[in-house]
């Protein structure tokens, strides 16, 4: 074989094994599959596959290792998170992480069929070499997670607070992250946001801060100066901070505690510790935020104005660089030109970006932008004299700040919500990306993070598409799953296609095939298209006439007789709408 023949069979193997691992990642991605129906339990397939993501996670706090650890220590693999990191580029690490897991799985699967503990921990044993005791008290956890899952006693303690009577509390969250948010049915409280973030999100956030950076860095051969980012309320309870404590990583510092495990303060990580510059990060804030983290809005703002204080160079730390230049062009207050903390004004909430583009009421997509800054112009943190700014009203500062931003960033942080489930990820963070493109003259890089499996990924905002695409709207186990719940399921198959169009109207991200594929499933389809229409007839007019607008917005290019079709059904639907028969 000669060399050419050789390059070349070299590169279409990476790319099979590439496209082979983005396959795996679409089958193992977790997705609800339908509405959660009040009181029911679940099926013994979900708790498996639920129970199989459960232990790829390493729990310290229960002093627990994760199983898929255990079995690639075992079978003497690289680990586990190698495995996974490097299954795209090398079949060797493929073929390990496809052993680990098909071993964890039947591990589980043996577990949940009722098989005893004791012969299950031998045969893993026997099988990858993990040791009796440690796979006994994993199977112990699960048990108990399994047992949970099983029963449900949502109506009876909803029947309960309907009487007046006592409901005992526990925590709420993501099962897969905090397990012990079960069993349901129990009266949901918070966190204490004074542990805000806890030493769990500070030291997951630390990967996810190195594999956004490094992804920015293979994608542009540069490190950004300035990053802005989402942070909201419902997230950071559910993740104890760790968007939060991504931000702090990000700027080079961390939480102090005190004895009573409250964030009282900041210490500045040196240089050479962090061995990076320190990033500009300009946040824009939920007003649940907002209203349930005081205190950490204003440890951000503390530790963004020490940050800036520090005598480094500007090369590596980049929030003095952009402080002390604004100083000098505008002569404005310390203050003024180091204030990251936007929210929405007191008592107010949303960026009304997402209202905007479901009613279709704008002309120019720089006005979803515009509207984004002017609700969420709002800076906190304290002013030169240490009096807090309350919401101040300072839409020059988040202009000149999002100016400067080569990066638009947001954590998912659950399986069960996804950034095309609800117009809220894109009023956020497509609102703040449009709003960026304008003051900026340019598009910054859109990531996501996605800690939702052991190996913390990055996706670009298109990959995220792609992938939420693939998983939800275009999988028939998804949409399947929503049509059991008939019309509100066809209502979910819309909203998934309207939240789509809001990716197109605020970050142009959304590929032609994924709106092909839509008409494809959903109306070119005669059968479903009738199924649709005799479940819920308005949402299905909603979801053609957003097409329509997708093609005549620009968004999407299609052939004409697939615009004819579409016409078509939309104004039949409108007539059977309107009671005129045709
Ligand atoms: C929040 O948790 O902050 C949030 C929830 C829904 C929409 C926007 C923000
Ligand atoms: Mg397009």
């Amino acid at each position: 074989m000669n060399d050419n023949n050789l390059h070349s069979n070299n590169k279409r193997d990476a790319r099979v094994l590439d496209l082979y691992e983005k396959v795996l990642e679409i089958e193992q991605r977790l997705i609800p599959t339908g509405l959660h129906i009040f009181g029911l339990k679940n099926t013994s397939t979900e708790i498996t596959e639920l129970l199989t993501m459960v232990v790829a996670f390493q729990r310290p706090e229960l002093d627990l290792p994760a199983l898929t650890d255990l079995i690639a220590e075992g079978l003497d693999l690289p680990s586990y998170s190698e495995l996974l990191k490097k299954s795209n580029n090398s079949e060797q690490h493929l073929i390990g992480r496809e052993k680990v897991e098909s071993l964890a799985r039947k591990a589980v699967g043996r577990i949940v069929e009722g098989n005893v503990h004791s012969q299950v921990a031998l045969w893993i044993n026997q099988q990858a070499g993990v040791s009796i005791d440690l796979a006994l008290k994993i199977f112990s956890f699960l048990d108990k997670i399994q047992q949970q899952l099983k029963s449900n006693e949502e109506i009876d303690s909803f029947l309960r607070a309907l009487r007046g009577e006592y409901v005992p509390p526990g925590p709420g969250g993501d099962v897969l992250q905090n397990p012990s948010i079960l069993p349901t049915g129990r009266n949901t409280h918070a966190i204490n946001p004074y542990a805000i973030p806890s030493s769990l999100a500070v030291r997951n956030a630390e990967p996810l801060v190195s594999a956004l950076l490094d992804r920015y860095h293979s994608d542009l051969k540069k490190i950004p100066e300035s990053i802005a980012m989402v942070l909201w309320g419902i997230d950071n309870i559910k993740q104890e901070g760790q968007a939060v404590a991504q931000v702090l990583w990000l700027l080079g510092v961390k939480p102090i505690r005190d004895g009573l495990n409250r964030v009282a303060d900041i210490s500045v990580i040196p240089l050479e510790d962090l061995g990076r510059p320190r990033i500009d990060v300009v946040m824009t804030v939920s007003g649940i935020f907002r209203d349930l983290f005081g205190s950490t809005m204003d440890l951000l703002d503390r530790s963004v104005k020490r940050v800036a204080a520090l005598d480094e160079p500007h090369h590596m730390n980049f929030v003095c660089k952009h402080v002390e230049e604004k100083i000098k062009k505008t002569g404005c207050s310390f203050e003024e030109a180091a204030t990251r903390v936007f929210s929405n004004a007191a008592g107010n909430y949303g960026t009304n970006v997402n209202f905007m583009v479901l009613q279709s009421q704008w002309e120019d997509a720089r006005e979803l932008g515009d509207l984004f800054v002017r609700r969420k112009s709002f800076a906190y943190g304290r002013d030169s004299n240490g009096i807090t700014m309350e919401g101040r009203q300072a839409e020059d500062l988040l202009d000149d700040a999002l100016s400067r931003v080569e990066v638009t960033y947001q954590s998912i942080d659950s399986t069960e919500v996804g950034i095309s489930d609800v117009d809220h990820y894109f009023e956020y963070l497509g609102g703040v990306t449009k709003a960026v493109e304008k003051r900026a003259g340019k598009q910054p890089k859109i990531y996501l993070s996605d800690s939702l499996t052991p190996n913390s990924k990055i996706r670009t905002l298109q990959e995220t598409l792609q992938l939420e695409s693939r998983t939800k709207v275009l999988n028939p186990k998804w949409y399947e799953g929503q049509l059991r719940h008939g019309f509100s399921g066809v209502a979910e198959i819309e909203h998934q296609l309207t939240n789509t169009f809001g990716w197109s109207a605020t970050a142009n991200a959304v590929d032609d095939w994924i709106y092909d594929e839509v008409v494809e499933t959903f109306v070119l389809d005669g059968e479903m298209l009738n199924r649709l229409k005799s479940l819920n007839p308005s949402s299905v007019h909603t979801l053609v006439g957003r097409l329509l607008e997708a093609s005549g917005r620009g968004f999407w290019s299609t052939k004409p007789e697939i615009l004819n079709k579409l016409k078509e059904v939309f104004s039949s639907l409108e007539d059977a709408l309107e009671g005129v028969s045709s």
